[in-house]
C-alpha cells in the first residue's frame, strides 16, 4: 500500500501554475510527477517546489510533443490522472505565428490523451481559461455561459482542447475530464521560491506592475480607459495562484474518489469578484507601500471590456472557494519580484 493518496502527472510542472499546483498536490497528500521541456521554464523552478515540501520530486525533462518520450514516461511511472499544464500562452504570439501554437498546444495534448487512452489512465485534467467565453453578453459568466469564436489562435487551442476531451469522454469508457477555466491568475508562494517568471517583456499585467516597481521597466501602460466601465479600466477577475492550484487539488479528488456527475465537466475557477487595472495598480502601491509610475496609453487589441466568473458550481461541486485576500496575493507577487532580483 503506497503512502500517498494516488500519482499525478503534471506537464508543464516547473511552469507558473504547475509548480504552484504540484506543491498543493504534495500537500494533499498526492505524489506527483513532473515533466516539462523548460521552454518557457527554468530548472530552478522545480528546486523551488522540492524545498517547498522538503523532498525531491519524480522530474523529466521531457518535450510532450515527442510521443515516444512521453510513452517512456507512462512505461516509468504509474498514475491516475494528468494534468496538462504544458502549453505556449502568449496571446499576441500566437497571433504572428499560429501554426506554432497550433503544433505546440494540440499535438503535446494529443499526445498525452492518446497515451492516456493506450495505458488505460483514466483521469484528465485541462487547463482552460476564461479565454473561451470572449466579451460575453451576461456577465459574470457561468460554465452555461456560451464561447464566443475564438480571437486568437492561443484562445483557438483552448476551445478546441475542451472539445477534444468532451468527445474522447464520451467515445471512451473508463476515460473521465475535467476543463478548469482559469481567470486570472497572479501571486506566488509565501515563500518566494516560486512564482511566474515571463521572459523578456511581460505581456500580463501583474508581472509588468511588479518589473515596474523594481525598475526594471519605466512605466506601466495601463491599456485604455475609455470603457465601459466605472473607472473605464477593464476589469478581470484575479484569482491568487494558491487557491487556483487548490482547485486542481479538488478536481483531483473528485476523479480519483469517482465524484464525478458527468464524464466531462467544466468548472470556472475565479473568485467571482471583477477588479479593474486602476483599483489594482492602487491596491498594489498600498499593499506594498512602492509607487508606481503609470500612464493611461490607447486599448490593447484584442481585450474584452469585463470578464469575472460566476463560481457557485465550482462552490458547490469541488467544495472550493477562493480565499486568499487580494493585499496579501499582490504583496506575494512583489516579495516574489524582489527576490528574482536581489531586492531587499
Ligand atoms: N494591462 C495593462 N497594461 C499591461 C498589461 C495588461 O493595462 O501592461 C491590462 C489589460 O489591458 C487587461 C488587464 O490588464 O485589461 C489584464 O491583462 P492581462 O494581460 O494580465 O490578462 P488578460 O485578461 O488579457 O489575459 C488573460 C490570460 C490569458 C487569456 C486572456 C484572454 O492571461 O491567458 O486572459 O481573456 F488568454
Amino acid at each position: 500500500m503506497s503512502q500517498y493518496k494516488d500519482t499525478v502527472l503534471v506537464s508543464g510542472g516547473a511552469g507558473y501554475i504547475g509548480t504552484h499546483t504540484a506543491v498543493a498536490l504534495v500537500e494533499a497528500g498526492y505524489d506527483v510527477v513532473v515533466i516539462d521541456n523548460f521552454s518557457n521554464s527554468e530548472p530552478s523552478a522545480v528546486e523551488g517546489l522540492e524545498k517547498i515540501i522538503g523532498r525531491k520530486v519524480a522530474f523529466e525533462e521531457v518535450d510532450t510533443c515527442d510521443l515516444e518520450a512521453l510513452r517512456g514516461v507512462f512505461e516509468r511511472h504509474e498514475f491516475s490522472t494528468v494534468i496538462h499544464f504544458a502549453a505556449y500562452k502568449a496571446v499576441g504570439e500566437s497571433m504572428t505565428e499560429p501554426l506554432k501554437y497550433y503544433q505546440n498546444n494540440l499535438v503535446s495534448y494529443m499526445n498525452i490523451l492518446q497515451l492516456m487512452k493506450e495505458f488505460k489512465r483514466p483521469n484528465v485534467l485541462f487547463s482552460s481559461s476564461a479565454t473561451v467565453y470572449g466579451d460575453a453578453e451576461v456577465l459574470p459568466v457561468t460554465e452555461e455561459t456560451p464561447r464566443q469564436p475564438a480571437t486568437s489562435p492561443y484562445g483557438n487551442t483552448k476551445q478546441i482542447a475542451e472539445d477534444i476531451l468532451r468527445d474522447c469522454c464520451r467515445a471512451y469508457e473508463g476515460f473521465f475530464g475535467i476543463a478548469l477555466r482559469y481567470f486570472n491568475p497572479i501571486g506566488a508562494h509565501p515563500s518566494a521560491l516560486i512564482g511566474e517568471l515571463p521572459r523578456g517583456v511581460p505581456n500580463n499585467l501583474i508581472p509588468f506592475v511588479t518589473q515596474t516597481a523594481a525598475g526594471v521597466r519605466e512605466c506601466l501602460s495601463v491599456f485604455g480607459n475609455d470603457y465601459d466601465t466605472p473607472d473605464g479600466t477593464c476589469l478581470r477577475d484575479y484569482i491568487d495562484v494558491l487557491d487556483l492550484a487548490k482547485a486542481h487539488v479538488a478536481a483531483v479528488d473528485r476523479m480519483v474518489d469517482h465524484k464525478m456527475k458527468e464524464k466531462y465537466e467544466i468548472f470556472n475557477v475565479g473568485t467571482g469578484t471583477p477588479v479593474s487595472v486602476l483599483e489594482l495598480i492602487t491596491r498594489f502601491m498600498k499593499a506594498t507601500g512602492v509607487d508606481l509610475p503609470y500612464k493611461i496609453v490607447g486599448r490593447r487589441a484584442g481585450d474584452v471590456p469585463a470578464v469575472w466568473a460566476d463560481t457557485a458550481l465550482a462552490n458547490k461541486e469541488l467544495g472550493w472557494k477562493a480565499e486568499r485576500d487580494l493585499d496579501d496575493t499582490l504583496r506575494a507577487s512583489w516579495n516574489w519580484e524582489k527576490r528574482v532580483r536581489g531586492i531587499k
